[in-house]
């Protein structure tokens, strides 16, 4: 028998595979399907101080095995994602769960983050420091300067466990400088990758981009992302300190997909364009995919594969 479980900071996950915020976790119908799924854990959709329409339609497009996105964080607002937790932790007091934040400034992050630590939320808050769709306002986790201020300010009051939501890098030395800014903190994990930021698609019967806001430009999903994601959680796994866990996200469509993540250093995996594609059932399938694998290779637990990655040299 396969072991999926899998343990972060010290808090143990009945299976290794979850959602991606954003996808068919913005209420409470949507939670509490994923919480009657195999999947290990939920997180909600990033949350804003207030509530949030979003951008103007069309703002999703399918793509085959991928899709572009431009949502621009739609959402209920903190306080009802805050309460959906706290009553579930009340209910399943066993269990971890993820509540993902995104303020569109320094201040609306801090202000959610106190109110946070100031409740009765024992789960991970995953701060969201990539989301590419917000007009007007640049991705941060591509200013590293501004990253080291967020997490300063943040942990200097902020007790809980936290981790940050990373947009994908593509040089080796912006892993070496994120990295060495991430360690400076008593980070919980690293959630590698958000979409693929400000990708364009193009309908050519129309002559006209898939989606509106921005000019057509937005976020890639799929799995046009998956070795960006595979090099990202790679590339951060070498370079973070052992204390912080990585989640790997992008580009998971099957078991094999969840196996490369975990074989390139990944704690927990998640599945955010094909669970939006296949529902919940999603988990079910891919335990069993990934269970196969373990099974041929004669690994009983994820850790008996985790980070080992070969190399040629
Ligand atoms: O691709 C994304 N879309 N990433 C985010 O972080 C937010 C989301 C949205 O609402 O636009």
């Amino acid at each position: 028998m396969t072991d999926l479980s899998t343990t972060i900071a010290g808090r143990t996950f009945s299976n290794c595979m979850m959602n991606a915020a954003g996808v068919r976790c913005a209420d409470d119908n949507d939670l509490n399907q994923i919480i009657a799924s195999p999947a290990g854990a939920y997180v909600t959709k990033s949350a804003t101080p207030n509530v949030r329409e979003g951008n103007p339609e069309p703002r999703m497009k399918s793509l085959p095995g991928g899709c572009i996105n431009s949502m621009g964080l739609p959402n209920h607002g903190l306080d009802y994602y805050l309460n959906f937790v706290l009553q579930d932790q009340a209910k399943r007091p066993d269990k971890t769960n993820l509540l993902s934040v995104a303020g569109t400034t320094l201040e609306d992050n801090l202000t959610m983050l106190h109110k946070v630590e100031d409740s009765e939320f024992n789960g991970f808050v995953e701060l969201n420091l990539s989301c590419p769709n917000v007009p007007g306002k640049p991705q941060v986790g591509y200013d590293f300067d501004r990253v080291h201020e967020i997490l300063v300010q943040v942990f200097d009051f902020y007790d809980k466990p936290l981790g940050v939501k990373l947009p994908p890098y593509f040089d080796l030395v912006h892993f070496d400088q994120i990295a060495k800014i991430l360690n400076e903190f008593p980070l919980t994990f690293v959630n590698s990758i958000n979409s693929v930021g400000n990708g364009l698609v193009i309908d050519p019967n129309a002559e006209r981009v898939a989606i509106k806001p921005k000019g057509g430009f937005g976020g890639i999903g799929g799995t046009f992302i998956k070795p960006t994601a595979l090099a990202n959680v790679r590339g951060l796994s070498l370079r973070l300190k052992p204390e912080i866990a990585i989640i790997g996200t992008g580009g998971v469509m099957n078991g094999t997909d969840v196996f490369e993540h975990i074989l390139c250093g990944a704690s927990m995996v998640q599945v955010g364009t094909q669970f939006g594609f296949e529902g919940t059932r999603i988990f079910k399938r891919l335990s069993k995919e990934l269970s196969a694998i373990m099974d041929a290779k004669g690994y009983q637990s994820i850790a008996d594969f985790k980070g080992k990655l070969k190399t040629f040299d």
